[in-house]
């Protein structure tokens, strides 16, 4: 019988060499699948807002609606450590926020630690969060929430300046204690160095095969999310083309009166039909 991961396991594999693999899930039944695939992690990730809410980006979606999802999720693992992506807005106003925040992520949803995006602007903020006890996880490199700021959705660190930035912010919230870091759309060289620089574990996305882990967004592997597929994202199906035949399938059957059929419908004891009909006759 497999076990719960635990943070201890995910520094045992980058000590071992071996990649660790996490996915994003918001769901009961996609944490059902991704947890019985034997995946280490899962982020409930803040990209929610656009696979499954509908949003432009990132910056809307809230606690609360990130909480809903994270307990869902956490309903539906058994074994995968499971991190919940603080969303914009929820930890850059003050440490006491942020602190009580990150702390419903424990406590009301269930999760295993908390993912927060940014490097030394948030050091002291990662630093109170630990120090309360809560595993976080820092998320350097291209940062949807402030992608803005970053003048839109681009590879960073590809200036020998920005490559060293990157690294020391990396450095920096190793230091404020976080356990473990994604770095997004990174040139693979660069996350390679930091990654060898670094004592916890690194999980990539669009940062080449030399991080400790690589994550992909549910959605772009599964092939469902019809507005763009982003470059470093692979999809192992196309699963949205088969579920819309299925429900135009269904639509036509209805339609044609080919379902329901005797099988999927219920019988009536052949007396009380006839009471039910005609009334008690004796
Ligand atoms: O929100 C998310 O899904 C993420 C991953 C892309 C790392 O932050």
């Amino acid at each position: 019988m497999s076990k719960k991961i635990s943070i201890l396991d995910l520094q045992q594999k980058k000590a071992n060499g071996q990649p660790i693999t996490m996915l994003t899930a918001y769901d009961y039944p996609g944490a059902t699948l991704v947890d019985e695939a034997g995946v280490d992690i899962i982020l409930v990730g803040d990209s929610l807002a656009m696979t499954v809410l509908g949003h432009p980006s990132t910056i809307s979606v809230t606690v609360d609606e990130m909480l809903h999802h994270c307990k869902a999720v956490a309903r539906g693992a058994k074994n995968a450590f499971l991190v919940g992506d603080m969303p914009f807005m929820s930890y850059q106003v003050n440490r006491t926020e942020a602190v009580r925040n990150a702390g419903r992520f424990m406590k009301e949803a269930g999760m295993d630690a908390i993912k927060l995006e940014g490097g030394r602007e948030i050091a002291k903020t990662v630093r109170a969060i630990v120090q309360a006890g809560i595993p976080v996880m820092g998320h350097l490199g291209l940062t949807p929430q402030t992608a803005t700021k970053l003048g839109g959705y681009k590879v960073q660190a590809k200036t020998a300046e920005g490559a060293q930035q990157l690294l020391e912010d990396a450095l920096l919230l190793q230091d404020a204690g976080c356990f473990s870091m994604v770095l997004e759309a990174v040139p693979a060289s660069v996350a390679e160095t930091v990654s060898k620089q670094l004592s916890i574990p690194t999980i990539g996305i669009g940062a080449g095969p030399g991080c400790d882990g690589q994550v992909l967004v549910f959605h772009d592997v599964l092939g469902l999310f019809d507005r763009f597929v982003p470059k470093f994202a692979k999809q192992y199906a196309t699963l949205r083309q088969p579920m819309l035949d299925a429900f135009k399938t269904y639509l036509a059957e209805v339609e044609a009166g080919t379902f329901p059929t005797e099988v999927h419908s219920f019988t009536i004891n052949e007396q009380e039909l006839q009471i039910f009909l005609y009334g008690d006759q004796s």
